[in-house]
């Protein structure tokens, strides 16, 4: 029996592809995943050029498939996909000589094609269009958790952020056809889909492309009416956040009380240098706003330390700005150059060690805000719904709420795990930590 193994690194919209990739592996090479990438024959990564962390570690994990290559699996068929794969093509060939396979993220619905061609040829084969099909709507999938699945509504990106690749390795930004997406929703409610996060660069420019279409708020509206009982999205512009999509938040309950809002830095001077387009002052009304009409609303954002000429007057800015956002989560990331991006251009960088310190003050007022908004839960009940049981303990299960809360729950007596994988459950929130809650189920 051929097996395959799938390694995903990067943002949702690759998990999303990977789960496609699995899905006509499955299907139309009537492949099985294997256990580990060393015993597979054929082994796919979907790679991420955001940060050179992730490229670090693409390198790592195909040089160390070479010893199996080299060794007991000769015939292993290693294929390199997603932002890297687009951005590279060929050239990727001369620092990974062990590759088989490059595609991009225009083409993923020819990878079975791909791999029929390069065991037959046994050379190397390389496919990357500048652009394709881009909603691979009609490609099977496995998804990860048979209740969840991500839902693409744009793809690409036009705001060009100074300091980041996707636009470069996404192509500029289309939205789907309303029609496409509830027709998606719809047939994985039927599947037993109870949430859905619908997918984008920047899911509030939905539409802009399309002429006469529905914009983002009556997108989430449509998604939310096909019986969904989860409804979510990443992720969000601070720019083109709307007064109507806040209104739909509040108003439709299947939409989550959770908001993704990356506000990357806190300094005037260093988002325009970011090509943000919005200032702090607007991104803390707009957090006002979102508080006003949603009180308990959960937020995350992302933030990048040490963006070239950034200093300790600009970086108090941004730590100010997340004590007053009273945020839940902060994705935080140190400045990673990358090539062809204009600010890969600037001078006057940040010393490694200056952001080091940087980032470690930022996590410490995240980690205190976290656990200060955590406390809110003590005494509630939640509707959590149930991924599994924890990786210490498995007669406690681990879910999470409408607010993206982890929560860990002891497994009532004669009650079992497997059964609640993807249902509902109540459960009394007794203890709040910083990233989960604990607590009980209500009788
Ligand atoms: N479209 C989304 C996500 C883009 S990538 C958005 O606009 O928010 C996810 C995050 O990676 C970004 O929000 C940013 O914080 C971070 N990022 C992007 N490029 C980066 C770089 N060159 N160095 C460090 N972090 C980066
Ligand atoms: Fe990158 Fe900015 Fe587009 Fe996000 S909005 S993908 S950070 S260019
Ligand atoms: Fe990375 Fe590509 Fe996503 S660069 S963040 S995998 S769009």
């Amino acid at each position: 029996m051929k097996t395959y193994f799938v390694r995903t690194f990067g943002c949702q919209m690759n998990k999303h592809d990977s789960e496609r990739i699995a899905g006509m592996l499955e299907t139309e090479l009537g492949l099985h995943e294997a256990e580990t990438p060393e015993v597979a024959d054929v082994v796919v990564f979907n790679t991420c050029a955001v940060r050179e962390g992730a490229e670090e570690r693409l390198r790592g994990h195909v040089s160390s498939l070479k010893a199996a290559k080299t060794g007991d699996n000769p015939d292993v068929i290693i294929a390199v996909g997603g932002c890297i794969g687009q951005r590279d093509g060929e050239t990727l060939l001369s620092y990974l000589p062990h590759v088989d396979i490059v595609f991009g993220t225009h083409n993923v619905g020819s990878l079975p094609s791909l791999i029929a061609s390069a065991s037959e040829s046994r050379s190397a084969t390389v496919e990357v269009l500048s652009e394709g099909t881009e909603f691979a709507s009609d490609l099977p999938s496995v998804r990860e958790h048979p209740w969840h699945a991500w839902l693409p509504i744009t793809v690409g990106c036009d705001n060009f952020c100074t300091y980041c690749i996707v636009p470069y390795v996404r192509g500029r930004e289309r939205s789907r056809p309303i029609e496409e997406i509830v027709a998606e929703a719809e047939k994985l409610v039927a599947d037993g889909v109870v949430e859905i996060t619908l997918l984008g660069q920047n899911v509030n420019s939905y539409g802009r492309d399309l002429y006469g279409e529905p914009r983002f708020p009556e997108a989430l509206r449509r998604v939310a009416a096909t019986g969904v009982r989860r409804l979510r999205f990443v992720t969000s512009h601070p720019k083109d956040l709307s007064d109507e999509t806040i209104a739909v938040m509040a108003s439709v309950p299947e939409v989550c009380r959770y908001l993704h809002l990356p506000v990357q830095s806190g300094s005037n001077r260093i988002l325009k240098a970011m090509n943000r387009k919005y200032t702090r002052e607007s991104y803390l009304a707009l957090v006002d706003r979102l508080y006003t009409e949603i009180p308990d609303l959960a937020v995350s954002t992302d933030v990048i330390v040490g963006f070239p000429g950034e200093t300790d007057e600009d970086f108090e800015q941004t730590l100010d700005l997340i004590r007053r956002t009273g945020v839940d989560q902060a994705f935080t990331f140190l400045y990673s150059p990358r090539a062809g991006t204009p600010a890969a251009e600037l001078e006057n960088t940040v010393p490694r060690e200056v952001m080091q310190e940087r980032f470690d003050r930022l996590v410490t007022v995240v980690q205190s805000s976290a656990f200060a908004k955590n406390q809110r839960f003590i005494g509630t009940t939640q509707e959590v719904l149930v991924e599994g049981t924890s990786r210490r303990d498995d007669t406690v299960i681990t879910g999470r709420t409408e607010s993206n809360k982890v929560v860990h729950a002891p497994l009532p007596e004669g009650a079992s795990a497997a059964s609640l994988g993807g249902t509902f459950v109540r459960i009394t929130i007794d203890e709040a930590q910083t990233w989960f809650l604990s607590g009980h189920f209500k009788g």
